[in-house]
């Protein structure tokens, strides 16, 4: 597995960033006639959703999926499901039987079990995913325990909301194309340790341990979050 990294200033990073993801997601229509995306939650991919919103994708040909969500209803202000419906989906007119929510505001055993259920068995074709300041990602934590191989399982986060549902491991790294989206300089000593964990062969952050099994794993990082790591030789 080669870890493919773009680093892009600041102020161009979102447009950059939208753009790669673009052409990833047409590449995969072209290559199988269609393309499911897991979409990353959290803050940073907001701007990259607005400007991925206005490129020239066939839209009818894509189908979206979460790598995680908060326990809390979809229009709750702290849903991934309601930012990417605000910053992505509705601007372009995602028909519903294309939109794959995962339904937070069900107990949790419901909600994985329901998930199980609309993700199948096919990879995720573009997997989006962020990282947290303690090397988390999707809603997988180092205190998670991701001994299992279960693909969508419910979590706790130490940051509220606390109940989370997540994509697991072994989804996430079937992925066919996995995508960080990592921006800021109060991500870079993590990030540079994620970077090393991999690098070493010793990977214990989640972050760390997303590694696809046959696919590409690109980051899509600004400079400030790529500040610490060691230049490439
Ligand atoms: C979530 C995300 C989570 C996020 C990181 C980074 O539900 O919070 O899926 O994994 O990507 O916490 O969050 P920021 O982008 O807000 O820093």
């Amino acid at each position: 597995m080669t870890l493919e990294l773009c680093i892009f200033d600041p102020d161009a990073w979102a447009e950059r960033s939208a753009a790669a993801l673009a052409g990833l997601i047409t590449d995969a229509i072209a290559a199988r006639g269609s393309c499911r995306v897991a979409l990353a939650g959290g803050g940073t991919p907001a701007p990259v959703y607005q400007r991925l919103a206005t490129a020239d994708l066939d839209v009818a040909k894509v189908r979206w999926f979460w790598g995680d969500e908060r326990a809390v209803p979809p229009d709750d202000d702290s849903s991934n499901y309601a930012m990417a419906r605000r910053t992505l989906l509705d601007p372009i007119g995602a028909s519903f039987d294309n939109v794959h929510r995962m339904r937070g505001e069900l107990a949790p055993d419901a909600a994985v079990a329901d998930y199980v259920e609309q993700l199948g068995e096919a990879p995720i074709d573009v997997m989006l995913l962020g990282m947290g300041g303690d090397g988390h990602t999707a809603s997988l934590f180092p205190s998670t325990d991701m001994s299992g191989d279960a693909r969508v399982l419910a979590t706790r986060s130490p940051k509220p909301p606390p109940q989370r549902i997540s994509l697991g491991l072994r989804a996430i790294n079937e992925a066919r194309v996995v995508v960080f989206l990592i921006a800021g300089a109060g991500k870079a000593a993590r990030l540079a340790q994620v970077h090393g964990q991999i690098t070493s062969g010793a990977a214990v952050l989640p972050a760390a341990r997303v590694q696809p099994t046959r696919g590409r794993l690109i980051w899509l990082l600004d400079t400030a979050a790529a500040g610490n790591l060691e230049e490439s030789p």
